[in-house]
C-alpha cells in the first residue's frame, strides 16, 4: 500500500516537473546561434522637439540606427520639461533598456536619475548638453566655448573692432547656454565691443523676439545681434524688421542647412557656427559600449562657420 502511495507520488512529481520544464521551455528565448548578435533596445530621451535643430538630432539617430538591424531605438520627449525628462529617464531604467542617450534639457535636476540609471548597470551617452559631475558613461558634443569665442572674434572683426551689441542667451541653466556666453565675452575681450544688453531667450525663438523688441525700444543705435542658437537669432531678425530697423547684423549658432545656413543664403543671418547634433556618433558609440569595446568618455565635435564669403563652398572648418 504504502509502496503503492510512493510510486503514484513519484510519478505525480515526474509529470508536473516535465510540464514545468516543457512550459519554461516554451517561453524562453531561443539561444542566440553561434557568432549571431543579440538584439538591443536603446531608449533615447530627448529635452524637447520645438527646435528643427532637436528634431534633425533624433532623424540622425534613426537613420544610424536603421543600419543596424539588433537596434531598436524608443524616443521620448519632455516637451521642455524638466521634471517630465527625470520620469523618462526613470521609466527607461525599470523598462531595463539596454543603453540610454539623453540630450538633457538642465544639467542640475539630470544628474541624479543619470547616476540612479548607472547604478542599475545601464550605460549611459550624454548628448550635447552635459551634466554636473562624470558619472555617465560617453559625453558627446561640440566645444560651446570655442564656437562661443569664435563668434566673439567674428564679430569684433566685422564690426571694425568696436560695435554695439545686443546678447541673447539660451538658457543659462544649460551648458551650452554657460560656455557660448563665457567663450564669446573672451573673443570680444580688449575690443571697443561693447554688449549694451543681454537676456535670456532659453533657446526659443518667440521669447527672442520679445527680448529683442524691449532691446529695440530701449536702443537707438545696435549694431549686430549675437544670438546662441538661429531661432534666437531669427527671433531677432524679425523684431528689427517688424520695427523697421534694418541696419543690424544678426549672428546665431546651429547652422543647420534648412535653417541657419539657408538664413545666411537669404541675407537673413550674417553668420552661423555648425553645432553638430552628434546622432550618428551616439549611435556608434552605443554600438561599441553594448559590444563591450572601450569608448572614450568625451568625444568632441568639430564646428564650422558660415559666412557671406563661404556660404557657396559650404563653409569654413574651425581649426
Ligand atoms: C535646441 C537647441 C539648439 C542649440 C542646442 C543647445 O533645443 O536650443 O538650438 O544649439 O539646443 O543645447
Amino acid at each position: 500500500m504504502r509502496k503503492q502511495l510512493l510510486s503514484v507520488l513519484a510519478v505525480a512529481a515526474l509529470s508536473a516537473l516535465l510540464a514545468g520544464c516543457n512550459k519554461s521551455d516554451s517561453a524562453a528565448q531561443p539561444p542566440p546561434a553561434a557568432g549571431a548578435s543579440r538584439h538591443y533596445t536603446i531608449g533615447m530621451s530627448q529635452c524637447n522637439l520645438g527646435e528643427p535643430w532637436r528634431v534633425q538630432m533624433n532623424e540622425d539617430i534613426r537613420t544610424a540606427a536603421a543600419q543596424h538591424p539588433d537596434l531598436t531605438v524608443v524616443f521620448k520627449d519632455a516637451q521642455n520639461d524638466t521634471l517630465k525628462q527625470r520620469a523618462h529617464i526613470e521609466e527607461l531604467v525599470s523598462s531595463k533598456v539596454d543603453l540610454i542617450i539623453i540630450s538633457p534639457k538642465e544639467a542640475q535636476p539630470l544628474t541624479e536619475p543619470v547616476a540612479r540609471a548607472m547604478d542599475a548597470g545601464i550605460p549611459v551617452i550624454v548628448l550635447d548638453r552635459a551634466l554636473l559631475g562624470d558619472k555617465f558613461t560617453c559625453f558627446i558634443g561640440a566645444d560651446n566655448k570655442k564656437i562661443g569665442k569664435a563668434a566673439g572674434q567674428w564679430i569684433a572683426k566685422k564690426l571694425g573692432g568696436k560695435g554695439k551689441v545686443v546678447e541673447l542667451k539660451g538658457l543659462m541653466t544649460s551648458t551650452p547656454g554657460q560656455d557660448r556666453h563665457t567663450g564669446f565675452r573672451e573673443g570680444i575681450d580688449g575690443t571697443g565691443v561693447n554688449v549694451i544688453t543681454e537676456a535670456e531667450m532659453k533657446w526659443l525663438e518667440p521669447d527672442a523676439r520679445k527680448e529683442m523688441e524691449s532691446a529695440l525700444a530701449r536702443f537707438d543705435q545696435i549694431d549686430l545681434v549675437y544670438a546662441h542658437n538661429d531661432p534666437g537669432a531669427h527671433g531677432a531678425y524679425l523684431a528689427a524688421k517688424a520695427a523697421g530697423r534694418d541696419n543690424i547684423l544678426f549672428v546665431g549658432i546651429d547652422a543647420l542647412p534648412q535653417e541657419g545656413v539657408a538664413y545666411v543664403k537669404q541675407g537673413i543671418l550674417d553668420a552661423t557656427f555648425r553645432y553638430p547634433t552628434g546622432g550618428a556618433e551616439a549611435i556608434d558609440a552605443a554600438l561599441k559600449i553594448l559590444n563591450g569595446q572601450p569608448v572614450p568618455k568625451k568625444i568632441v565635435l568639430g564646428t564650422r562657420l558660415f559666412d557671406k564669403s563661404n556660404i557657396d563652398q559650404g563653409g569654413e572648418a574651425l581649426p
